[in-house]
């Protein structure tokens, strides 16, 4: 199954592995991160982004395909909506059946509020439930949430809302305690303590997993709560667009039946927008490590309504994906591996940088590696270079790999490669949207009574994300807004629905001449034509 260009150089692999994984080479300095993140990161090219023309965020760049999204027709101008009589009533209607969406779910059923959550797919079919690595938080004696603080500020380019962070890193250990009671399945010690780890750009070991799976298990348990807690889940069913109300305040959605195509009317006090990211969008002709279903349709609503976007130009290419067999091409290679101890090594054999730099600067040290410089491998998709696992056993002992990250060894074994003995190829995958949208600390958007939470939000990493601070702002981020979105509808009513918002973004869209028939959202990619920037499948 390998070339024999992968043979020759895993030789090289195999005879430097020693010297190699005793090697500890050198972090890059502030300005050679800076001169290689403008010379390589797919954030820089600047031919791959377009002016947005219309909208808050006018006159601001995003990628092309997002601004052809964002300024794209409504869904709704091809069906009948009616919204004289809902068909759904709720304090909280909750978009998104991830676990940001579960969270807020689950707090805001706690605090008394009528909650209905609609998802485009099924509960648990979401980015979290890919998640693997692990969740972040400051819990233990040697850490603070003010070293957790300094970590992801500097890690996100000093970019990062200060009120979000501070947010994020404060109410880390509480979340850990929180999902813990709720019943995740933790990595711990014979002692009951919880095993942390190191993530690229972490001061301290304090990455909590649960093995590679850490995303499932987390999944697993918020699913199980909601359920059990008899929440409503209105499943292929996605929101095409938001109902204000006459003052302009959030009031419901229009809901399309992914499988019927009928629409259906949710009035509701309180909206949470809860869907996630926007790999599937597939920036610049990337694999992704994302969901099916991520593309970017919250961001889309909560724009034709007026919120506006936070850094909605800056993406995180994980710098591990598979490239290689093409069948799990961009499929998630988690930062655990290189946390116990795997290094990146080029196809002479050499380590080429160290591997717990940030994720961004990452990614565009391999590009560079696979592109100027010429050092990488020729794999179906691309390019690749090696990621040589075999030194996590020489480290950690035998067993490691099998006992703390089953689910690679498990991917991979499955086309028989054994991660025990032989180097992997990987290539940077679109992995997560660092910006999205703006909110305030309670997560607010611009529109009243709107929330939102997860991976749409934009501003709390900053320009780039850390490993590990996602799955833990979906449940930051998502309880919150369970609990604001709850408070709110206290003291709310509903006032007549209304989708005039929607009327003057197709009013302004034609005044500023655009003419891309681009109907959005987009709700789920189309690979039909094998367009390895997918289309649209719903028309
Ligand atoms: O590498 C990983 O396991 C990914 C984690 C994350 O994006 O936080």
């Amino acid at each position: 199954m390998y070339t024999d260009e992968m043979l020759e150089s895993m030789k090289k692999v195999a005879a430097n592995r020693n010297s190699n994984a005793a090697m500890e080479p050198r972090r890059m300095t502030a300005e050679e991160k800076d001169n290689l993140l403008a010379a390589f990161h797919p954030d820089y090219k600047k031919s791959e982004f377009a002016e947005l023309k219309m909208g808050p965020n006018k006159g601001e760049k995003v990628p092309i395909e997002l601004a052809s999204l964002l300024q794209g027709k409504s869904r709704i101008e091809n069906y009948p909506v009616d919204l004289s009589s809902p068909d759904y009533d709720a304090d909280v209607l909750i978009i998104g059946g991830g676990g940001a969406g579960s969270s807020a779910a689950i707090e805001a059923h706690g605090a008394g509020a009528k909650v209905v959550m609609v998802t485009k797919l099924r509960i648990g079919d979401a980015n979290t439930m890919m998640a693997e690595g692990g969740i972040q938080a400051a819990d233990k004696p040697n850490d603070s949430p003010a070293q957790h603080y300094l970590d992801a500020f500097g890690g996100g380019h000093f970019a990062a809302k200060p009120e979000l962070l501070k947010k994020l890193v404060t109410e880390a250990p509480d979340a850990i305690l929180w999902l813990n009671h709720l019943g995740v399945e933790f990595d711990k010690a014979p002692d009951g303590t919880m095993i942390t780890t190191h993530g690229g750009g972490t001061s301290r070991k304090r990455m909590h997993a649960a093995k590679d799976y850490s995303g499932a298990e987390i999944m697993r348990t918020l699913r199980d709560e909601v359920l059990n807690r008899g929440i409503p889940v209105i499943d292929f069913t996605a929101a095409i667009e938001l109902i204000l109300d006459e003052t302009g305040k959030a009031a419901g959605a229009v809901l399309l039946n992914m499988e019927t195509k009928e629409i259906k009317i949710a009035r509701a006090k309180t909206v949470v927008i809860a869907t996630g990211g926007a790999g599937r969008l597939h920036y610049q002709g990337f694999p992704t490590s994302n969901h099916y279903g991520a593309t970017a349709d919250g961001l889309v609503l909560a724009y034709r309504a007026g919120a506006k976007l936070l850094y909605p130009d800056t993406l995180q290419y994980h710098p591990t994906g598979a490239a290689f067999p093409e069948q799990i091409y961009g499929a998630l290679v988690t930062e655990k591996v290189r946390s116990l101890g795997a290094k990146l090594i080029n196809r002479d054999g050499e380590v080429f940088m160290h591997p717990l730099e940030t994720r961004d600067v990452s990614a565009a040290s391999i590009i560079r590696e696979c592109g100027e410089r010429n050092k990488g491998l020729t794999t179906p998709g691309g390019k690749g270079l090696w990621l040589d696992t075999p030194m996590i056993e020489l480290k950690n002992g035998e067993g490691t790999i099998e006992k703390r990250i089953p689910a690679m060894m498990r991917m991979f074994g499955k086309y028989g490669i054994d991660i025990r003995k032989e180097p992997i190829l990987v290539y940077p995958t679109l992995h997560y949207q660092n910006g999205g949208i703006d909110i305030s600390a309670d997560c607010m958007s611009a529109v009243p009574n709107l929330f939102v939470a997860g991976e749409a939000v934009g501003g709390i990493h900053g320009r780039n994300r850390l490993m590990g601070n996602s799955l833990l702002d979906i449940i930051v981020f998502g309880r919150s807004a369970g609990l604001s979105a709850a408070a709110a509808s206290k003291n709310a009513s509903t006032g007549k629905l209304s989708l005039e918002h929607v009327k003057r973004f197709a009013e302004e869209r034609k005044a500023a001449g655009i003419a891309d028939p681009e109907i959005s959202p987009r709700l789920l990619p189309s690979y039909s034509h094998g367009n390895p920037r997918a289309g649209n499948v719903l028309k």
